[in-house]
């Protein structure tokens, strides 16, 4: 039997980039666990490789990986996960390491490229890698994420083979209007983008196109009569709202359009776990009317922001925003037409961040 894959050495790496500079080529440097290797990792590898001229990949060690993601954790022994990283087209070399962080290596490796996953800002690196890589002049680049394909979800499948056995978010969708957000959340959970299950939708308005596309989705559908003032909800409807929420057994309710102001006691008992989604980049543009504000304003650029709901208006915080340029001669139904376009890839790539890994941590800006 042949014996397990050796590992390179740091000495290894060092030698390797000190003959890539010589010739006025770059190295990339990227690390993770990379357990159980699927399509996002690949094209994630492949996009950071493209960053320079050969890439490295360090490894974390099983004790660390321990540590990163829980006892059970990894379910392929370090040597064997080199051994198939190494193996792909994208990576030239793999290095094993046994701390949490990457500080160290990076100050012995000083790698000309920096690459991590799109779930990080460069102002959420931890303190101590940033430091090094400034010290070592490293560029830092941060990749978009893959969304719905992860290690964890790989394996909630294998485990459950469906996701109620393996707890599953369970979410609510809320909207008024026309359901578009609604629609793409049901194509991202159709195609496996979005690994969930909606357990919930419900509206204010009896007639809206949001519950009839829940309806023909044969999903659980509730109207809720709010009262007279077509902003705020009755006290008794918010308790009605809490008490369908509380009855679906909901993880996360996602307001999608839904145009009244939820107080308690929805907003104590569901509090971090309340997402809206706006037509603007917050905290620019709070309210309605949010694209024709951006005109107004002479914006050239906003987009939409998914952010957490607190008792303030469109104030809580930013979990995630995209961009979309303003052009000459947008009317507030055109310019609205291409945020919602940007709403309908970001919305549910969030909900399915956060099933995988907890509440998302990122305020990133995508474009
Ligand atoms: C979206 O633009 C969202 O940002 C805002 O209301 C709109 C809802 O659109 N809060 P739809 O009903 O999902 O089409």
């Amino acid at each position: 039997m042949p014996a397990d894959y050796t590992p390179a050495t740091i000495a290894d790496v060092r030698r390797l980039r000190d003959a890539l500079e010589q010739e006025g080529k770059k190295l990339v440097f990227t690390n993770g666990c990379f357990d159980l290797l699927h399509a996002g990792h690949v094209r994630y590898l492949e996009q950071a490789r493209a960053l320079g001229d050969a890439m490295v990949v360090a490894l974390n060690s099983d004790q660390s990986v321990r540590v990163l993601k829980g006892p059970d954790r990894p379910l392929n022994h370090q040597n064997d996960r080199a051994e198939v990283l190494a193996a792909l087209r994208a990576v030239d070399a793999v290095v094993v390491f046994d701390d949490e962080r990457a500080t160290t290596l990076i100050e012995s490796i000083r790698p000309h490229v920096y690459a991590k996953g799109g779930d990080y800002t460069v102002d959420s690196l931890n303190r101590e890698e940033r430091i090094a890589l400034e010290n070592a002049g490293t560029e830092i680049r941060i990749l978009p994420l893959v969304p719905g394909r992860s290690t964890t979800s790989t394996i909630n499948k294998m485990l459950g083979g469906n996701d109620t056995c393996t707890g599953s978010l369970r979410i609510a969708v809320l909207g008024s209007g026309e359901g578009s957000n609604l629609r793409a959340i049901i194509a991202a959970l159709q195609s496996g983008a979005l690994n969930a299950e909606i357990a919930l939708t419900l509206s204010d308005q009896a007639d809206s196109n949001f519950l009839k596309i829940a309806r023909a989705s044969g999903l659980p559908a509730q109207f809720v009569d709010g009262g007279s003032n077509p902003r705020r909800l009755s006290d008794a409807a918010q308790k009605e709202i809490f008490e369908h929420l509380e009855r679906a057994r909901v993880d996360v309710v996602v307001l999608a359009g839904f145009m009244r102001i939820l107080k308690e006691p929805v907003i104590s008992a569901y509090a971090g776990r309340i997402v809206n989604v706006h037509p603007s980049l917050l905290p620019n543009h709070k309210g309605a009317n949010a694209p024709q504000l951006s005109i107004d304003a002479g914006d050239r650029e906003t987009g939409c922001t998914v952010h957490l709901v607190t008792a303030e208006i469109d104030a809580g915080r930013i979990l995630a925003q995209a961009k979309v340029a303003v052009l000459p001669g947008d009317t507030a139904e055109t310019l609205h037409a291409r945020i919602k376009i940007e709403e309908h890839k970001l919305l549910p790539q969030v909900l399915n961040e956060w099933r995988e890994r907890g509440l998302p941590v990122r305020g990133a800006v995508t474009s």
